[in-house]
């Protein structure tokens, strides 16, 4: 194993890692944000400026410059793909926010077009906030979204293409009889009342959105009914409802088949044996339930309640929200699209000009257990894969890093198999952990020995590791099967100082008999390094500013700090060729 190295001066970095979490978050509607701090760069004469294009992503999807935040009315429409997104034309700050809108034929390279929607009446003339596309019958698209009117009250308005047949639907019309639903009822709060869902027909015939509401301090995802998807009636219980959480902004509803990664269209019938998913984003996350949709109450039950919300399964472990998905009817799947916001301060985005990128698309569906959503990158992304390396045969012992060369570190994709030789040194799993999982990825760190783990990648390293980035997994003994935890861990991520900085980290259950190898993929771009473990179990996607990947090349390793020697039967990474990422206008 030529490449192996014993790095001690590894080992000693990882140890001084930080435990201070100041930087922490101020929330913009309960959106993670770092805290705003004005100070000029270059801070020394080490940490270049933030402002480098060298941190905008290659084949993320992001405009040219400023603000974005959640993903709008995502749809394939007529051989076209829509992504439409919360946008500031003005700065890069949130504010005046209308619905940027680009186009696509792969999901990958994107054609940016005029905004959609735009801040043009009383009902929305304080902002054209998040909602969703639905494909009325005969075809013909129309968006539901929540606007902010004359007294800033959030009332819910439709838009329909002017013109059908312009394969781009470049303009939207606004009938004169907006607001369709306004904030009225017993209980409801006229300032946490937004982001209506995708449409779905009921048994009755009936059209039907959800909208995310306070209902009397409940957080609730509201039912709405209509014959023409114009007039709205309010139904009198939500589809479903919480006392153990905050106001789910972005709700989203889906039908699932246990098993299959096609999707299904939730207007269409919908087949024996399927589920169904409610997704809400809360507490700067993206959180969701699997259970059936109750066709006599009109309403989604559950499998399973958790009364304590730090409990409830994910999307996304690290930093993504908003997310949104859609029925890919080219392709027979359901893609999901999230916001992933900057970690750097406001005051750092002004000097930018810009915030805000989007997951790469995901396709996403039920495992057969029928408890646990998998996703994973949509396949077109590999069109972008470049100069490939792979090796075989790895085995990694003890402390041992291996240097993955050969590729761009700053934009690779890469997949490990990681297959374990023995598991009688893991330790038992503490169900504590569960409810403060960064925290434990904080104990446990890369640098902190195990028994079967922390074994992964590191990425964006620099030569001496003053800088890095590692994402890793931990076995767990638990009972019959093994607990895995995977972190994404920020820390050493940059000397630049005023970065949020977490480690993030979730578990997934894994039957070792059944599967030998535990798999990570990493999508690296330049400040987005968005991770997959298990096989699309469990996703983490984070933001990260290496002074290093300004100033000269970062370096990318498998690493084992087990004391359980660990094989790779097989390592691929390709570098990433950039994208088409709405450079040009349509
Ligand atoms: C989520 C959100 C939505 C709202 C939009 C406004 O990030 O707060 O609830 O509609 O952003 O931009």
């Amino acid at each position: 194993m030529a490449l192996m190295l014993r790095p001690w001066a590894f080992l000693l970095f990882l140890a001084l890692v930080s435990y201070d979490e100041s930087g922490l978050q101020s929330t913009r509607n309960g959106v993670a944000q770092a805290t705003q701090r004005v100070f000029l760069y270059p801070q020394s004469p080490k940490v270049s400026s933030i402002v480098s294009t060298k941190y905008r992503t290659a084949y993320h999807f992001q405009p040219p410059k400023n603000w974005i935040n959640d993903p709008n009315g995502p749809m394939y429409h007529n051989g076209i793909y829509h992504q439409f997104y919360q946008y500031n034309p003005n700065g890069s700050l949130w504010g005046n926010i209308v619905w940027g809108h680009s186009v696509s034929t792969d999901l990958i390279n994107w054609i940016r077009l005029e905004p959609a929607i735009e801040r043009t009446t009383p009902s929305d003339i304080n902002g054209c906030w998040t909602g969703s596309a639905t494909i009325l019958k005969g075809g013909r698209p129309a968006i539901i979204y929540t606007g902010a009117d004359t007294e800033k009250r959030q009332v819910q308005n439709i838009v329909f293409p002017k013109n059908v047949s312009d394969p781009y639907l470049r303009e939207w019309i606004k009938p004169d009889n907006n607001p369709l639903i306004q904030p009225v009822g017993q209980g409801l709060n006229s300032d946490q009342f937004r982001d209506p869902t995708t449409g779905w027909i009921g048994p009755d015939g009936l059209w039907r959105i959800a909208v995310g509401a306070d209902l009397n301090g409940y957080s609730a995802a509201l039912l709405y009914k209509s014959e023409d998807f114009v007039n709205w009636t309010r139904v009198d219980h939500p589809l479903y409802s919480s006392n153990a959480s905050t106001m789910w902004e972005c709700p989203d509803f889906f039908a699932v088949l246990p098993g299959k990664n096609s999707g299904l269209d939730l207007s269409a019938a919908i087949p024996n044996g399927a589920k169904h998913v409610l997704k809400m984003s809360l507490d700067n996350c993206d959180k969701y339930m699997v259970g059936v949709y109750d066709l006599k109450s009109d309403t989604f039950v559950p499998d399973t309640v958790l009364d304590d919300r730090r409990l409830w399964s994910r999307i996304d472990y690290g930093n993504y929200y908003a997310s949104k998905s859609f029925f890919d009817s080219k392709r027979g799947r359901r893609i999901i699209w999230g916001w992933t916001n900057e970690t750097d301060s406001s005051s750092d985005d002004v000097a930018k000009g810009w915030a805000g990128i989007h997951a790469i698309p995901r396709t996403i569906w039920l495992d057969s257990n029928s408890k646990q959503l998998l996703q994973w990158p949509v396949e077109e992304i590999e069109s972008l894969r470049r100069e490939e390396v792979s090796h075989q045969g790895l085995e990694l012992n003890q402390g041992d890093l291996f240097e993955i060369k050969g590729i761009d570190t700053l934009q690779a994709d890469v997949e490990i198999n990681f297959e374990l030789t023995s598991t009688d040194s893991a330790v038992p799993f503490d169900p504590s952990w569960l409810l403060d999982i960064e925290k434990h990825c904080r104990e446990a760190g890369a640098s902190v020995h195990g028994g079967v783990g922390p074994f992964g990648l590191v990425v964006l390293a620099s030569e001496n590791m003053e800088e890095h980035t590692s994402v890793h997994f931990r076995v767990y003994k638990s009972q019959e099967k093994y607990m895995i935890l995977m972190c994404s861990d920020l820390r050493k991520s940059s000397l630049r100082p005023e970065l949020y900085t977490p480690a993030y980290g979730g578990f997934f259950e894994f039957d070792l008999e059944k599967e030998k190898t535990i798999s990570l993929r990493t999508l690296i771009d330049r400040s987005a390094v968005e991770s997959f473990g298990g096989g699309g179990r469990l996703c983490i996607m984070a933001r990260v500013y290496p002074v290093t990947l300004i100033n000269g090349g970062t370096r990318m390793y498998a690493f084992n700090n087990g004391t359980s020697t660990v094989k790779v039967p097989q390592l691929k990474a390709w570098s990433m060729r950039r994208a088409q990422v709405n450079v040009r206008m349509g």
